[in-house]
């Protein structure tokens, strides 16, 4: 059993000590300590020098810990044709986007557009005093945030970006004297965030002095209490659009039962109930972010500010409800994901991880725009995916049949098990209990 430890336990300047010491003390929870030592070390890089770039991504390092890198070939948008990294542990995500990417492959590919790309971050403050005196020197005070900032904004300005607007917003009616500075960047291809958080601080810094010496203030106006300053990672106008669409008889022989017609029917019910649903949205939606997610994290891009950000952007109109809409006209079939993707090309992890680099240079070093549209594309891909298998065969099949090698690893199967138990299992169900039964029928025979 694992020794768990009382409260009192406090452990001191652990982040000081070596790794091998943080180890060992980690070992020590463990019931074969040796053991643990030697599997946590058996997951270190073998080249030192790129461990080390690991282990300084993080505090308390002890290892890595390992997920598939897989791709998925054919994925087509707006013409050109892609092979897309995809870091992910769940089975069946990968063969469903691949899937998915070769069918829209022969039927148009993703036609994919960027709606806008600004992102947002907010100086939120308190202040009593005259807020028509605080709108007629706004202007000014816009001015030396930007002059405060100048030794910042310079790179991002040369590389075409920078600030782009400033707006002052009262929200008295929900908290007393409570006002933010919404400011609006453009932080061309890389995420920004770094560059958008030094800015804030420097604004809160200008705006504080600002109070203190405008001589439009009397001295009980001269103070103000600033909250926080931060990027917001709502990007409501950070957005991609991405549509497959096709004759209803292209959609014939997706299922043996129905007609394309049919098929895009009971699709577009499916759809329809994530619409108002929010028990099925969050679900549909999840599937979305198979497919976004892995291709977030292989890019080194921030995956829990594209899912916030997705997530909040499906709430938008008061409900939580589906990111995706079906159109049906004109005997077409139309499906399109509209999504904020705030996501980067340059900085950040994307050139320090040597996978991200790479995964970067395998898109043909896209601009942010572009990676944008190929990972909304994948965000359709496997939604597309699971809803077709939902309103025909249903996911186990084909989920279970990609999650039979981690059933068989589980029972420490040998090479030639498994090509028996893969074999067998082309006709039969999948299931915990069948492959444990095969198993060990398998063994008893032997
Ligand atoms: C599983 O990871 C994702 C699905 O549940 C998505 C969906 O239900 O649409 C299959």
């Amino acid at each position: 059993m694992p020794k768990r430890r009382k409260r009192d336990f406090i452990i001191r300047g652990f982040s000081k000590l070596l790794k091998e010491d943080k180890l060992k003390i980690v070992a020590e929870l463990m019931d074969n300590q040796l053991e643990a030592v030697d599997l946590m070390k058996s997951f270190w890089h073998s080249d030192q020098s790129k461990q080390k770039i690991f282990d300084e991504f993080s505090e308390n390092t002890i290892s890595n810990f390992y997920i598939p890198y897989g791709v998925a070939p054919n994925v087509v948008v707006n013409d050109t044709n892609y092979l897309v990294p995809m870091t992910i542990e769940e089975s069946s995500v990968v063969a469903a986007a691949s899937s998915s990417a070769r069918f829209w492959s022969e039927h148009g590919g993703f036609k994919a557009k960027v709606i806008d790309t600004e992102k947002v971050g907010q100086v939120h403050f308190q202040w009593k005093g005259d807020k028509k005196k605080l709108h007629e020197v706004f202007d000014q005070m816009k001015h030396q945030f930007r002059r405060a900032t100048t030794s910042i904004t310079a790179n991002m300005e040369s590389r075409g970006g920078g600030i782009t607007e400033f707006y002052l917003i009262d929200k008295f009616t929900e908290i007393p004297d409570y006002y933010q500075i919404k400011i609006v960047f453009d932080t061309v291809d890389s995420m920004g965030a770094n560059f958008i958080n030094s800015c804030l601080e420097e604004f809160a810094l200008t705006l504080k002095d600002f109070f203190q010496t405008h001589p439009i203030f009397e001295d009980e106006e001269r103070d103000c209490t600033i909250i926080m300053s931060i990027l917001s990672n709502y990007t409501p106008r950070c957005l991609a659009e991405v549509y497959v669409e096709c004759p209803y008889e292209e959609l014939d022989g997706l299922d043996n039962e129905l007609t394309g017609e049919e098929f895009a029917r009971k699709f577009e019910l499916a759809v329809k109930v994530a619409e108002i649903d929010v028990y099925r949205a969050t679900t549909h939606n999840k599937g979305i972010f198979n497919g976004i997610d892995a291709v977030a994290i292989a890019t080194g891009n921030d995956f829990r500010a594209i899912e916030a950000a997705g997530h909040a952007y499906a709430s938008k109109d008061g409900k939580y409800s589906s990111l995706t809409e079906v159109e049906l006209k004109d005997g077409r079939f139309k499906y399109t994901l509209r999504i904020p993707l705030a996501m980067g090309t340059v900085g950040g992890l994307t050139s320090l991880h040597p996978l991200a680099k790479y995964s970067l240079e395998m898109l043909g070093n896209p601009s942010a725009r572009e990676l944008m549209m190929i990972a909304a594309a994948l965000g359709l891909a496997n939604n597309f995916a699971a809803v077709r298998s939902l309103v025909t065969k249903g996911i186990q099949i084909g989920h279970m049949k990609m999650h039979l090698m981690n059933i068989l690893n589980h029972f420490n199967t040998t090479e030639d098990e498994k090509a028996k138990a893969v074999d067998y299992f082309i006709g039969h169900k999948v299931s915990f209990s069948t492959v444990e039964r095969f198993i060990k029928n398998l063994r008893k025979e032997a």
